[in-house]
This record gives C-alpha cells, structure tokens and sequence, in this order.
C-alpha cells in the first residue's frame, strides 16, 4: 500500500488462492490496512493481488516479503524464501529490481537468492538486479509505519544498489544506504536480538527483585530518569510475534555455521522462554488458602497489546504450564475470537486468580476487581490499584 500511495501499479502475488481471494474482495488481512484503503486501492486499478507469477514478468522491481520462521527444531526455514524465488525467476524481464525484504542470516541474498535465480531465470534475460531491504514492520504502531520508518537499503553491485535506493526513496520519507546486503541483514537480526537480550536482562532482574519485596516497574521507572545510556524494557510472560522469539535464532544458527557461538543471546533466549514460570508462582500465591487445583483466568492472550496474532504468543507456556500442574485455565481477549481450537469464557465467576498477561481493550479489570478476583498485572498497566499486584 505504500508503493500504492506513491503511485506504483502494484500486483500482490499470494500462493495462498483464499488469501487472493480475500484481498480481491477487499478483505485486509493485515491489521494496519483498512479495508477502505485496499478497497480504494483496488477501485483505483492500482492494486490487485494474484497467484500467477507471470505476472512478474511486467514487473520492473520485485520485493520478496514471505515468511521466514523456525522449523520444528528451532532452526531457520527458508523454504518459503526458496519456493518464492523459484517461483520468480523464470518471470523476471530483462533489467527486472529483485529485492529480498524477508528477515534472515547475512549471506542469505548472494548465497541463496541469486543462486536459486540464476539457475532458473529465463535465457535470454541480459540483466538482473538485487537487493535486500529488510522488512521493518511494527504491527499496531500508530506512529511508525513503511512510509516513515526509515530503512536499510543495499544492493549486490553499484548498479542494483542505485536503483534499489531509488525504489525505496520513492515509497519511504528516510533510506539508509549501507555498504552490503550483508550489514543490512545482520542489522536486522541486530534490532530484534537487541530487544530478546534487554527483555531478558528484565525479565532475570524481575526474578531478583520480586522475593526481595521490590517492584521491578518502579525500579525501571526511577533508571530511566537517567537522560543517558539507559532505555527501559519492562517485564512480561516472555516475547511473542514472528519477530523477537524467531530472528535472533536465526543469529545462532548463523554463528554456529561460523565455529562460532553466541551465549549471551541464548541464555537470554532461555531466560525469556522460562518466564511464564515465574509467573505462575506468582500467580498462584495470591491464590487464597493454597488450593491446590485452582480456577485460573487469562486477561489477554494475543502476542502484544494492540494486535489479534496469536503467533508465538508466550501466553500458551503459561496456559500449558497451569494447566499441566493441574489448573483450570480460561482466557479472555476482546481481539481473539478463537485461540488454539478454544474460545473465551464468558462468565467471569469463581475466578482463584486472574492474570493480566496481555493488556488488550476492554478487559473486565473492575468487574474482577469488584468481585475481589485477585489479579496479578504482568504489563504494568494498574499500578497500585487495589487488589492488583504487578509482577
Ligand atoms: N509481520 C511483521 O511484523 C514483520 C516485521 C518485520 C519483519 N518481518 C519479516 O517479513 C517477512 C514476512 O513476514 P510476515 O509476517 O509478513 O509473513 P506472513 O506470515 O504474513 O506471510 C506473508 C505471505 O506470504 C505468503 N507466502 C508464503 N509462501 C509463499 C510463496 N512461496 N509464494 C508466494 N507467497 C507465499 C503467505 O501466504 C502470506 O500471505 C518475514 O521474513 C518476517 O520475519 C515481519
């Protein structure tokens, strides 16, 4: 929609048939684009989404921006990337922009992209492009988005790289050129881990002022008066989203390749994936008379404030972890309909305890506060409020 509103001719390629069938009709799956804005797009000509990678064969700049998550043993999957770049090659004319968005390793543009496409691309095509630009997306924001978030832009060559800043010059406010797709690529993977590391460095700091009687937000609140060298990163269940939990693994596989090892980014990749431990002790010592089966409620469940994605939400581990140590576990989330095959309740009687995990809108805080429900708020949202605890 971006390159919409500056006035490119835009085809959505999707190998999902029911997702181009959604958008065609107007239906955004993606919560920062409103349906008036597609359907504007679409009445204007301007955009229309298919699966026909011929398409591509029209197409002056190209940007791959497919899912790249972790397979089952938590290692980098690039078959979506793979697939997509196969699938582009035999399409891409002659002088065709071919730019990787997609978060990976460094190396994954001049190792996986342009090999896959120079062995498919179609004879007789002189020359091609490439460049990556590393997606920065931060669902929900109502500040930042692709037109005012400046962004990383490198090309393979001198060539590719004009015309790659050209392109992004003429979709985004602020274009950062950089040296490599290399320095692009490990920046990325630097932003994310960058924030796995600080929330962990919070999340271990919880666990060591919690039993001392000290409220970690107040300790993060009075640091950050410091007008430098400290940013504040506030603690929770653990991280959640397609970003934070997945991209710095993404840099240990990486180093791994290399002989290499990166410990501090794995003990914080524990850290945070332990935490919803901690807080179910938490938790469960505001549970009154020490019931051993207690009947749990969970005030938001989606990644983050703000969104309806429930992917890698860390509310599961805690979900899965009370309910293991045999409690009841319900949910609640104004923005989720549905998590994991469940729905959520209803009724908001004989709750033991309920935790704030996610603070979405509209949660029942002062009906559960006026029926005494005990809560623990695990975002900081209700400081000393009665009958509120943070963690
Ligand atoms: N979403 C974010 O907040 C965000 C932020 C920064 C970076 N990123 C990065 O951007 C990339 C895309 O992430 P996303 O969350 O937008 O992905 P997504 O899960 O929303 O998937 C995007 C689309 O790719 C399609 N797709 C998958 N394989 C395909 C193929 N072979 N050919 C054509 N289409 C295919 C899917 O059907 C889907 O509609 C990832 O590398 C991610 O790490 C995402």
């Amino acid at each position: 929609m971006a390159a919409v509103e500056s006035g490119w001719t835009v085809v959505g390629l999707d190998n999902s048939g029911s997702r181009v069938e959604k958008l065609n009709c107007g239906h955004s799956p993606v919560e920062d684009i409103s349906n008036e804005t597609l359907a504007n797009a679409l009445n204007s000509g301007s955009y229309r989404a298919s699966s026909n990678f011929e398409d591509i064969s029209n197409a002056d700049v190209v940007t791959i921006c497919v899912p790249t998550p972790l397979d089952e043993k938590k290692l980098p999957d690039l078959s979506a990337l793979r697939a997509a770049t196969n699938s582009a090659a035999p399409f891409l004319k002659n002088g065709a922009l071919l730019v990787s968005e997609s978060t990976s390793y460094p190396g994954t543009l001049r190792n996986e992209v342009i090999p896959i496409v120079e062995k498919n691309r179609r004879t007789g095509t002189k020359q091609l492009f490439f460049a990556t630009a590393p997606e920065r997306v931060n669902p929900g924001d109502e500040v930042w988005n692709q037109k005012n978030t400046p962004r990383l832009v490198s090309g393979i060559d001198k060539e590719s790289h004009d015309k790659a800043i050209d392109f992004y010059k003429s979709i985004c406010d602020a274009v950062v050129s950089v040296e490599t797709p290399e320095i692009a690529e490990a920046a990325k993977l630097l932003e994310n881990t960058f924030r796995l590391v600080n929330i962990g460095l919070i999340n271990e700091f919880t666990k060591l002022c919690g039993p001392a009687g000290i409220d970690v937000n107040k300790v993060v609140t009075a640091a950050s008066s410091k007008p430098y060298g400290f940013m504040p990163f506030r603690p929770g269940v653990g991280v959640g989203g397609h970003c934070i939990p997945v991209d710095p693994l993404y840099l240990t596989w990486w180093a791994k390749q290399n002989n290499l090892a990166a410990p501090m980014v794995e003990l914080a990749e524990k850290t945070n994936s332990e935490m919803h431990k901690y807080v179910a002790n938490r938790a469960l010592e505001l549970v009154p008379c020490n019931k051993k089966k207690s009947r749990i409620l969970l005030l938001g469940v989606a990644y983050k404030a703000g969104v309806s994605d429930v992917r890698e939400t860390p509310v599961s581990h805690l979900r899965e972890h009370l309910t293991h140590l045999g409690h009841t576990v319900e949910w609640i989330d104004s923005l989720v309909p549905i998590w994991e095959e469940t729905k959520p309740t209803n009724d908001l009687q004989g709750f033991d305890v309920a935790i704030l995990a996610v603070n979405q809108p509209e949660l029942p805080i002062v009906e559960l506060q006026e029926m005494g429900t005990p809560i623990l708020d695990c975002t900081n949202s209700y400081p000393g409020q009665s009958g509120i605890r943070t963690l």
